[in-house]
């Protein structure tokens, strides 16, 4: 079954002053199965990320309608994206965006309680899920007491809080070293192949993108 479907998708970001208009995609159409791993290759600029936001609802196509089981999510208010958002989709990006006052519980926690479920019952899950990533002992440490590899996976637990259907990961290892991509490499493909969870991650490392079912090139604006 099809989880996710990009029909058509064009972006053009407008130039300013003067500036000539960027046409990064110019007729994206795929489709994702509910418990698929993607990969999304292609160079630096080639719009991997602008596509990857496209995809979670963080952005808007210029042309084209994403369906999102049988709901076209394009189409939806501001409002209406940020609760698909928040129910729907975890994002982990390159670098971590974890609130640095906060600490990891409580970092991992915000989504659910964005979302008004109870606090210990979001308390439960958040500390479940740092343990299961092996960070029981780190649950009151802020970002700035944790390595690159440990940041990364609070990212993770706080992406999957609200048990989403879509994990979209933009170079999630991008600023790690191999041990600890290897880890968190791990940490993606049990989840995707004990829970089903679909996958669709942004990478230029070919090696990770071999360990995706799927690899999507993206170049001149369209899937190679
Ligand atoms: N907000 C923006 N305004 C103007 N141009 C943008 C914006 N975001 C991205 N771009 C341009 O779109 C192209 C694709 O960017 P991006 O999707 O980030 O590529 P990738 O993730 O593959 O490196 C680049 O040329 C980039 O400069
Ligand atoms: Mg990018």
């Amino acid at each position: 079954m099809e989880l996710i479907k990009a029909i058509n998708i064009t972006k053009t970001y407008s130039g300013k002053a003067g500036a000539n208009d960027v046409k990064v995609l110019r007729g994206v159409a795929i489709e994702f199965s509910k418990g698929s791993m993607s990969a999304i290759i292609g160079s630096s600029g080639s719009g991997k990320s602008t596509l990857l936001h496209i995809l979670g609802g963080l952005d808007k196509p210029t042309t084209g309608q994403i369906y999102f089981k049988d709901q076209d999510i394009s189409s939806y208010s501001s409002e209406e994206i940020s609760l698909f958002r928040n129910q729907e989709i975890g994002f982990v990006f390159q670098f971590h965006h974890l609130l640095p006052e906060f600490t990891a519980l409580e970092n991992v926690m915000m989504p659910g309680l964005a979302r008004n479920f109870e606090l210990n019952s979001v308390k439960k899950r958040a500390t479940e899920l740092l343990s299961e990533f092996g960070l029981s002992d780190r649950l009151s440490h802020r970002p700035g007491m944790l390595s690159g590899g440990e940041q990364q996976r609070v990212s993770m637990a706080r992406a999957l809080i609200n048990s989403p259907s879509v994990l979209l990961a933009d170079e999630p290892t991008g600023n790690l070293d191999e041990a600890n991509t290897m880890h968190l490499m791990d940490l993606i493909t049990g989840l995707n192949k004990s829970t089903g969870l679909t996958v669709i991650m942004v990478t230029h490392d070919s090696n990770l993108a071999r360990v995706c079912d799927i690899q999507i090139s993206l170049k001149n604006g369209v899937v190679a």
